[in-house]
């Protein structure tokens, strides 16, 4: 069955009549510029083919109902029940309602009218394994809240209530990144969002390229959540210290390789080498954005492969299987480049191949990983959609 019948099946069966509407948001994979949102820099994701749907309708009472299939899990709340976190039975919220909650939060704070909604959702973006599958479900409520309230903002703000949500209300220091891509994805386009001043473009899919998924099927754990938000601090740390020496930086966008390579002893190990990793990665980003204009796939390869080796070795946040389903990729017939992709610690490898060879390219990728790993992967070619939206 797929993805739109089991949804469709699940509201009628839930609320025993049919949605008013649908609503899509999609997941991201990120090309280059991995763990540079937050310091300002530059990143080139773009939006995948995997993807959270919903149906909904305004609720007949002043509160909402939320199905998600995939938890086989319902919770009903209203406006009173955002601040402490409950149901309207006042049991605690489960941590998934709390993407939709949060959102309803701030777009209400914010004073967007939220109309209370019943709803369906459902998603095959696999859940920790950095494909955004939370930015997803976050977009999706606020396109339904955005029709059902009769207003309108533009993708990029209702990214930016969503990155509030999950900063704000579930407690995860992300960037804008993953909810910009689910916002303002393209078919067939790259994103290029520069992440201080928000300002983006697209830039075509170079042709004959694919970009190949690899999920290691290895999961990032809750604890995942302190090690994301303690690099954060990290580089905010390195900023203050550096800040004796380069008095004007506001975030290590502002510090040249060349400064960092002058002042870089003086600060504590750790924290110098998560910093080298973001001051060069946001330089990798901006020489990989030419040489894919340039159409240099190669050497483009060659940037998301240094990118996999920074994570690993200074931000640290790979994982051995992500370094093995890495270094297969990274040697197969017809691939640019792969590295690991998201916020690490799990999940899935992003890989550039040569598209005449990339149906083989994913099966020797998955038979190799298993035979190394006993673990078995999906591997997706993926082809680049359109942002979040209430379906016509
Ligand atoms: C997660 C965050 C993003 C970004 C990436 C790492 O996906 O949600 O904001 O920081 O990690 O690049």
């Amino acid at each position: 069955m797929n993805i739109e019948t089991t949804l469709l099946n699940g509201y009628r069966e839930r609320f025993k009549s049919e949605p008013t509407f649908t609503a899509r948001a999609p997941g991201r994979v990120n090309l280059l510029g991995e763990h540079v949102d937050y310091n300002d820099g530059l990143v080139i994701p773009t939006a995948i083919d995997l993807t959270v749907w919903m149906a909904f309708s305004p609720s007949d009472t002043n509160e909402n109902t939320i199905v998600a299939l995939d938890m086989d899990d319902e919770v009903t709340f209203g406006l009173e029940h955002l601040a402490a976190k409950t149901r309207a039975d006042g049991s605690p919220m489960p941590d998934w309602a709390k993407y939709p909650a949060g959102v309803m939060s701030m777009l209400s704070q914010a004073g967007h009218p939220t109309p209370p909604m019943k709803a369906v959702f459902t998603s095959n973006i696999p859940r920790g394994a950095g494909l955004s599958s939370s930015a997803a479900v976050e977009m999706v409520f606020a396109v339904a809240w955005q029709k059902l309230g009769g207003w309108t903002v533009t993708p990029m703000e209702l990214a930016r209530f969503s990155q509030k949500a999950e900063n704000d209300y579930v407690g995860v220091k992300c960037g804008i990144m993953d909810q910009f891509a689910s916002a303002c994805g393209e078919i067939n386009r790259l994103l290029v969002l520069d992440c201080r001043s928000l300002t983006w473009e697209t830039a075509p899919l170079p042709p004959d390229v694919s970009i190949v998924i690899a999920d290691t099927a290895v999961r990032r754990s809750l604890a995942n959540t302190n090690t994301y938000n303690a690099r954060r601090e990290s580089c905010e740390e390195a900023v203050r210290l550096l800040q004796s020496k380069l008095p004007g930086i506001r975030s290590l966008r502002d510090v040249s390789v060349e400064d960092f390579q002058r002042f870089s002893a003086d600060l504590p190990v750790e924290i110098a080498k998560r910093a080298s990793h973001v001051v060069h990665e946001i330089e990798r980003t901006q020489r990989g954005l030419a040489l894919l204009q340039a159409g240099e796939l190669a050497a483009f390869g060659q940037l998301m492969n240094e990118c996999h080796d920074s994570l690993r070795d200074l931000y640290e946040v790979s994982s051995s299987e992500l370094d093995i389903m890495a270094a297969i990729g990274q040697a197969l017939p017809g691939a640019y480049g792969a590295r690991l992709t998201g916020a690490g610690f799990g999940g899935c490898t992003v890989n550039l191949v040569e598209s005449s060879a990339a149906p083989a390219f994913a099966d020797a990728l998955a038979l190799s990983y298993e035979q190394q790993t006993g673990r078995h992967p999906e591997v997706h070619i993926c082809h680049a959609t359109l942002g979040a939206q209430v379906m016509p």
